[in-house]
């Protein structure tokens, strides 16, 4: 039950948000890439936002890895990633003015590029679908990965190259321009407005771009620590989320794979990061979603405004089930529960163990999203500690009602909680086991039974 520090070899990590993103994965990251040597960032866009305070002083992040201000960390931005060029300068300019060096971000030259045209059509896609619309960012997350996947998306190389620049742009302009002409009754898009913006874009970026597998695969043979740091959560993955209130990325552990270019026996370990409450921004469905009184308390005691858009998050009781199919799709080693002190002041409470869906115990994630919507939320409430806990440092510190509600947690989900976060700063966290070093989950099982969090 002491603190320890995470100063050993990292070995290779990946950490996913383990429920519908703004878990709180940018101060987990930031504080295990002390130890590594590669960050990578695998997939989505601008659409993410990592808020990271150090010193006093906040950050606020889209697409360049917390780990940038780690000065040895060399931080990439791979190929399964979507760029807005101009955030990103955004970004390397705040950082600069900030005396932060950013000589050690890479960029894939294999990732998709967001150009104006996927933003004004994510946009007006989503006016038009009225009540239907996904609660998207309005980033042209979609369209940059729709293009993508018919293969008429610009990549970075395209933009670091002038002359395919020119021609690709000016034949997709002519057809995305009968999009928002006919369909949205948008103005066109000058091409050549377009084409000038962005090529100096490119010379800004060109220092950075690299093939960024190929990096990533020198950095293994050296046996660098490298972390793989995911944006959004498993409910939002394109393919296992809650479709079709999902994002167009892969964020789940898999996608890390895939979205940097390495092979899966690269991986050591997987963390997974869930608040002790949930929160859920955009439409779709949330069973534990709290209306209310108590949701506004949890919404201002978290602060609980998207970084990248400021919309204010809905909040909810921690639903046990989602954290369960987390821990399923993610093959997750163990957990960093964030914000645990959000819940200081509550009497009682919730935790969702399992649904009722249509007068039946559910206890699994369905993955039939109109069976989804109709769950129940079934609750186990256990009491409140009703003290402060942002000073506590070790388990020890903590009142035994925390103590307890964290090992049910534990219990429920059948997965160790490594890490306990406590506010915003970097000391604000108890670490409870070594998250990189303990056993692996998968080795913690016994004849079928598995052996439950060490809380
Ligand atoms: P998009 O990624 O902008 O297409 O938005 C699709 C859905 O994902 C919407 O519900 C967004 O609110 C949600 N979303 C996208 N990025 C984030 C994030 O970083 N945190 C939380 N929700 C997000």
């Amino acid at each position: 039950m002491s603190t320890l520090t995470i100063d050993k070899p990292l070995a290779n990590v990946i950490v996913i948000g383990a429920q519908w993103g703004d878990e709180g994965k940018g101060k987990i990251t930031d504080l295990l890439s002390k130890s590594a040597d590669v960050v990578v960032r695998y997939q989505g866009g601008v659409n993410a936002g990592h808020t990271v305070v150090v010193k006093g002083q906040t950050f606020k992040l889209h697409l360049i890895p917390s780990g940038i201000l780690h000065p040895e960390t060399q931080c990439i931005i791979g190929s399964g990633t979507v760029i807005d060029p101009g955030v990103l300068i955004q970004e390397l300019d705040q950082l600069e003015s900030l005396n932060i060096s950013t000589r050690n971000l890479l960029i894939s030259e294999t990732a998709h590029v967001t150009m104006p045209y996927h933003r004004l059509i994510d946009r007006a896609s989503e006016e038009r679908r009225g009540i239907h619309k996904i609660g998207t960012t309005g980033r042209g997350i979609g369209p940059t990965y729709a293009d993508k996947s018919e293969r008429t998306g610009i990549r970075v190389l395209d933009l670091m190259d002038a002359v395919s620049l020119r021609q690709q742009l000016h034949r997709t302009i002519a057809s995305k321009n009968v999009i928002l002409e006919k369909l949205y009754d948008l103005p066109p898009l000058d091409p050549e407005a377009v084409i000038e913006e962005y090529l100096e874009y490119a010379d800004r970026l060109r220092p950075h771009v690299v093939d960024s597998s190929l990096k990533i695969y020198e950095a293994v043979q050296r046996r660098r620590n490298i972390l793989f740091e995911g944006a959004q959560g498993t409910l939002l993955d394109l393919d296992h989320g809650t479709y079709p209130y999902v994002t167009s990325s892969n964020p789940v552990a898999g996608g890390a794979c895939v979205g940097a270019g390495v092979g899966p026996t690269m991986i050591d370990r997987v963390i997974g990061v869930a608040k002790a409450y949930t929160t859920r921004v955009g439409e779709g469905p949330f069973p534990t979603e709290i209306h209310g009184e108590m949701g506004e308390i949890l919404c201002d005691r978290g602060a609980e405004f998207g970084t990248t858009t400021g919309r204010k998050r809905r909040c909810g009781w921690f639903d046990a089930v989602i954290g369960r199919y987390a821990v399923r799709i993610n093959g997750l080693d163990c957990l960093a529960v964030t914000k645990l002190d959000v819940l200081d002041e509550v009497e009682e409470i919730k935790v969702c163990v399992a649904y009722d869906l249509d007068g039946k115990r559910c206890e699994d994630f369905p993955s039939n999203a109109r069976h989804f919507a109709q769950c129940q939320p079934i609750y186990k409430t256990l009491p409140g500690w009703k003290r402060p806990t942002d000073q506590c440092r070790t388990l020890d510190d903590l009142p035994r009602q925390a103590l307890d509600y964290l090992k049910f947690l534990a219990e429920l989900m059948e997965v160790p909680i490594a890490i306990v976060s406590l506010g915003a700063s970097r000391d604000q966290t108890i670490i409870v086991e070594d998250p990189i070093h303990g056993p692996k989950r998968a080795l913690l099982y016994t004849n079928g039974s598995p052996i439950t969090a060490e809380v």
